[in-house]
């Protein structure tokens, strides 16, 4: 039987063309205008590929889209699926093997988190170094043989983090670094559960991010994450957060995460392009 990620991969190739795909970029909520303007750009919705999430997820008209930004060959998912809408941690699974299928080898991840940090205020960009997973879900169980036992020792790559945050320094964009705790959702946070947060040691509240990471470190793929904080988590400094504060806030975000992001492209790493440089598995 073909897998549903292969056939997804076969339409994306058969559509956008088989050149080597450089980054993937997920997008967070209401963050599609990161990839306004693209070269190129071959519009594939989600409805076309296999295995992608259905178009009940939210955000509207969830679709990838493949193009040139700032001379480099890139594809965003607009649109992610999330463990809080069917209680299914393995959501965006075909769509990180179709990713892998391709050849795709880096893998940026943005999402919307609340803070716990009084430095980390709405509309900061944080880069996400760790993260702890407190939903206690994790996206491999089942994982028969032994390719489930995924090393997170350096989950976040740090080859990748040091060029978003040379990066962030060369565009002016502030860049904070900061420890991502995973909460199932759809519901917030607690305030007691909000303080319970800032003694285990994190920084960002968040609903999605980490299945993903988990998964695509059992395909090898090389993850960097950056959260736009929408809001204060609930009860601190008066954090009272709703779903429509987080679109909005995300929204404003997103000019900032676009600028960082043409200049993360645009940033030279040469031993970095020799590692990725593995052509794609369906490759032509
Ligand atoms: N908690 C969890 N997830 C979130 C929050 C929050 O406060 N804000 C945006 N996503």
């Amino acid at each position: 039987m073909i897998a549903p990620c292969e056939t997804a991969a076969e339409i994306i190739q058969t559509r956008a063309g088989y050149d080597q795909i450089e980054f993937a970029f997920i997008l967070g909520t209401g963050m599609s205008h990161v990839a306004d303007g693209l070269e190129n750009a071959v519009t594939i919705p989600y409805a076309d590929l296999p295995g992608f999430p259905g178009s009940d997820i939210s955000g509207h008209d969830p679709r990838l889209v493949v193009g040139i930004q700032e001379g480099v060959r890139v594809a965003y998912l607009l649109g992610r699926a999330h463990y809080y809408e069917k209680g299914d941690p393995k959501a965006m699974e075909s769509a990180l093997e179709t990713l892998a299928m391709v050849g795709i080898r880096s893998v940026v991840i943005t999402n919307a988190a609340g803070s716990v940090n009084a430095d980390m205020y709405p509309g900061t960009l944080v880069q996400i170094t760790d993260h702890i997973n407190f939903n206690g879900m994790n996206p491999l169980i089942g994982n028969a043989s032994d390719g489930g036992f995924v090393s997170m020792t350096e989950a976040y790559d740090k080859r990748l983090n040091k060029r978003m945050k040379a990066a962030a320094a060369a565009a002016g964009v502030g860049l904070k670094e900061g420890i991502y705790m995973w909460f199932s959702g759809p519901s917030f946070e607690t305030p007691a559960e909000v303080r319970m947060a800032r003694i285990l040691g994190a920084d960002l509240l968040g609903m999605s991010t980490v299945p993903e990471v988990i998964m695509a470190r059992r395909l090898a793929l090389h993850i960097t994450a950056v959260s736009v904080v929408t809001n204060f988590a609930a009860g601190f400094n008066n954090g009272n957060p709703s779903h429509a504060e987080t679109k909005e806030v995300g929204m404003q975000g997103s000019i900032g995460l676009r600028r960082l992001f043409k200049s993360f492209l645009k940033t030279k790493d040469d031993g970095w392009n020799a590692l990725n440089s593995s052509a794609s598995l369906r490759r032509k």
